[in-house]
């Protein structure tokens, strides 16, 4: 039987999967030099949180296949996994609804200020409502800013809502976004300049990093709204508490910081109107049991020898270790 590591247990359907055709340890931790000699003995790595670079994978050359119960791999260095023969696999698709909806309710909470009226209301002050500070979305422009599987969803809860969705991915041509009934624009700024609410929907890439700065914040409107469920280190925090607190943003709702778990005592906690939540959009019921079970299928089928297709690399099957 082969053993497998986990930084953080999976949902109960796809530990099941793991123990019946493994033996699984679950380390409970993020970081994987604490666990080296344990890790040093697996054959496989699932990765919830944590990163592994390139010296970790050299130290583990048991090491057949590292997985992500999820889209994104900033967590894993693929140049070194590819190099090293180690297939990287991934859960596509299967938690898109689930962020999609969580992108929707971060950006209806934000726009009707529910998290401080509630937190107000406790206290009892009940004029808090008369601040009017919540807006309605009808008729409002919303940038989607990336329009993969989970851009592509959100943009159409927003449709069904009654907003008009602009598009910005420059991955994507101007005929299938239209075909969608959206707007499409070739530069950012220029969709950024054109909605009232903003939603970040790419990976977190080299390209994408810090994308979003003073200068981006500062081509928005006025008083528009900001929500990321995409990566936190797409977006320059600095430049984000100075657009909360200058008016340019009314209001920013995250599920992803740079720095994870969040730290209680970043300076965004203190502007009253941003709200975040811990990198759960994907956590529904419903998403956990696809991810992890697609998770754990995959993980075996590497290590039972199958090119396993649901890979973020699968140039590594010209690895001679595949051949
Ligand atoms: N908050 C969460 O729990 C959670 C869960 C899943 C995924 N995510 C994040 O959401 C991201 C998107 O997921 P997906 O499944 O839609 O991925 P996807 O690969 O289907 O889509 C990503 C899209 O972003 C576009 N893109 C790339 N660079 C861009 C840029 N510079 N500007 C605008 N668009 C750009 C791509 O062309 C692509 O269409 C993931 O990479 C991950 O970081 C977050």
């Amino acid at each position: 039987m082969p053993t497998i590591m986990l930084s953080h247990a999976l949902y109960d359907d796809g530990m099941q999967i793991l123990r019946e055709h493994a033996d699984v340890i679950v380390a409970d931790t993020s970081d994987f030099w604490k666990v080296l000699t344990d890790l040093q003995k697996c054959d496989g790595l699932i990765i919830r949180v944590g990163k592994i670079d390139r010296e970790l994978m050299e130290r583990c050359p048991k090491l057949r296949v590292i997985s992500r119960p999820g889209v994104g791999v900033d967590n894993v260095d693929m140049k070194a996994a590819t190099e090293l023969g180690i297939p990287v696999v991934i859960a596509p698709g299967t938690n898109a609804r689930s962020v999609a909806e969580h992108a929707i309710a971060l950006t209806y909470t934000i726009t009707k200020n529910v998290v401080e009226s509630c937190a107000q209301t406790a206290k009892g002050n009940f004029g808090i409502r008369n601040q009017y500070r919540a807006i309605e979305l009808e008729h409002h422009k919303v940038g989607v800013i990336g329009f993969g599987n989970i851009g592509r969803i959100t943009a159409g809860l927003f449709s069904r809502n009654d907003m008009e969705v602009h598009v910005f991915d420059p991955y994507i041509n101007q005929e299938t976004v239209e075909k969608c009934g959206y707007v499409y624009h070739g530069q950012l700024e220029e969709c950024l300049s054109a909605c009232s609410v903003v939603s970040l929907h790419m990976p977190s890439t080299p390209e994408t990093r810090g994308m979003f700065g003073k200068k981006q914040f500062d081509a928005m409107q006025d008083g528009c709204f900001f929500v990321n469920c995409a990566r936190g280190d797409i977006v320059n925090e600095n430049a984000l508490y100075e657009a909360l607190n200058n008016g340019k943003v009314a209001g920013a709702a995250v599920d992803v910081l740079e720095s994870e778990p969040m730290d209680p005592a970043s300076k965004l906690f203190t502007s009253r109107n941003f709200i975040a939540t811990p990198h759960m959009a994907a956590l529904t019921r419903e998403s956990s049991a696809r991810t992890s079970s697609l998770t754990a299928q995959g993980t075996l089928a590497v290590l039972r020898g199958e090119k396993w297709d649901k890979v973020a690399n699968p140039e590594v099957y010209h690895h001679t270790r595949w051949k």
